[in-house]
């Protein structure tokens, strides 16, 4: 058995939990379905996800979908959706996709409750989630025995290496995805041996990048207008890529190997930390991405030269910069205009006998300088300054005052209690 069958035997589902998942389905299923009769509701449950395609791994969520009626006003669904939703998970709480949704447990097996639109193959969706139950449709009708084995596999690998997962933080390969690849490659071995020589974007079926620019494009078969891959980083199509050649040249040594991540770099490293607002990754992440590129470019136009960064987001969001220089020089040189302009001797009235005149006026090839004092030479007080004239994004503006920055880095390296991993191969 090579590395990853291996993996996968640790990651199926045993046979006590395939049926414990398929009593609480069949439980949830009875009760909606009965709550919605004696309702007089045209909705019915059904299971969607991974679970209803026996393509999950251990400890997978449960997706169940009221389907309603497409003559229903969606705030009603929204509605009933909810209340539905709360009726059969105790403690469930709201979150929020396409439409508000309750996300729950029973006997510790996270259950989601997701209302949607019924839809028959062909017709229009209404949103988005509504082609959710035409995918197991799909895949259950297009898969035998081996490629559900496959399925499974591709996703243990993908896992391993750390693309597996379509939320935004992740920009990886979604489990529906992975169930798209097998059925077009027929086998994971074909699969990979494809990806190990795949040159440019992933691209299913053949001219798909007419209609798309993202680095994978996998056209959803139930829905020819979305680009079931649209989630994928460069960055992620690259590191499946490099695996698949380790993979077929059977090196899984490589993978050992997290990479180096040695302290005392002899630069300045910041941690920028503030509290995450209580709303979804999908709106925040973005921002958080706006304040690391605006933090960036506070240190790159006052001279800190940033030469890295990185960005975690979960309870807080903290953004690492790495800097050439832990403070700036005490002088500023300042260049003046050309000798030979009208602005010369304007430029030398200005400076002389500036108290923040250090040496000059003097001359550089063609032009007047001046060595200035420097104003500020502090890091944190020159970000602070900054950031009260910035807009760091709807959410965040809020919460500037609240940035705190860590400066005890010099022993962390990069990979500050593993919150930062993307420097590592996988
Ligand atoms: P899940 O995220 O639960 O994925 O979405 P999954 O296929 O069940 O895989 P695991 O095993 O839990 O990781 C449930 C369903 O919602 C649709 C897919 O049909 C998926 O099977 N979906 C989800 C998408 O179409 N796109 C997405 O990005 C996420
Ligand atoms: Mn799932």
């Amino acid at each position: 058995m090579n590395y990853f069958e291996e993996l996968l035997a640790k990651q199926m589902p045993t046979e006590e939990e395939r049926k414990k998942l398929a009593e609480i389905s069949s439980a949830i299923q009875f009760k909606i379905n009965a709550l919605c009769k004696s309702e007089n509701i045209n909705a019915s449950c059904i299971e969607v996800g991974s679970v209803s395609k026996n393509t999950n791994l251990k400890s997978s969520d449960i997706d169940m979908f009221i389907t309603f009626d497409k003559t229903y006003p969606v705030d009603f669904i929204e509605k009933k959706g909810l209340e539905i939703g709360h009726s059969v998970l105790e403690n469930g709480t709201e979150k929020y996709a396409e439409h508000p949704y309750v996300s729950g447990y029973v006997s510790g097996i996270k259950v989601d409750i997701v209302p949607a639109f019924r839809i028959n193959a062909g017709e229009r969706i209404v949103s988005t989630v509504d082609r959710t139950p035409l995918h197991t449709v799909y895949v259950n009708s297009n898969t035998d025995e081996k490629m559900i084995h496959d399925i499974r596999l591709l996703k243990v690998f993908l896992k391993r290496i750390n693309v597996y997962g379509s939320e935004i933080a992740k920009s990886g390969f979604s489990g529906y995805l992975c169930e798209l690849l097998i059925i077009h490659f027929k086998s994971f071995e074909e699969f990979i041996k494809y990806m190990a020589s795949l040159r440019g974007k992933l691209i299913i079926p053949e001219g798909s990048d007419r209609k798309f620019t993202e680095p994978v494009i996998i056209i959803d078969p139930v829905d020819p207008s979305r680009n079931a891959g649209a989630a994928v980083s460069e960055e992620n199509l690259s590191r499946l890529k490099l695996a698949s050649k380790i993979y077929m040249t059977k090196r899984f040594d490589i993978l050992e190997h997290a990479g180096e991540n040695k302290p005392g770099r002899g630069t300045a490293i910041r941690i920028f930390t503030l509290r995450k607002p209580d709303i979804i990754d999908d709106i925040i992440y973005p921002q958080a991405i706006r304040l690391k590129n605006r933090l960036w470019d506070i240190l790159e136009d006052n001279g800190f030269i940033p030469i890295a960064s990185e960005i975690s987001v979960n309870d807080n969001i903290e953004i690492l910069i790495e800097c050439k220089l832990e403070e700036l020089p005490g002088v500023e040189i300042h260049k003046g205009p050309p000798v030979e302009s009208g602005e010369a001797i304007k430029f030398i009235d200005v400076w002389n006998g500036n108290p923040r005149l250090m040496r000059g006026p003097y001359i550089l090839n063609n032009r007047v300088y001046v060595d200035i004092k420097a104003k500020n030479r502090n890091m944190e007080e020159i970000i602070r300054e900054e950031l009260k004239n910035s807009d760091i994004g709807k959410n965040l503006n809020g919460y500037k005052d609240e940035i705190k920055i860590i400066t005890e880095t010099e022993n962390m390296g990069f990979d500050v209690e593993n919150r930062f991993y993307s420097r590592y191969l996988f």
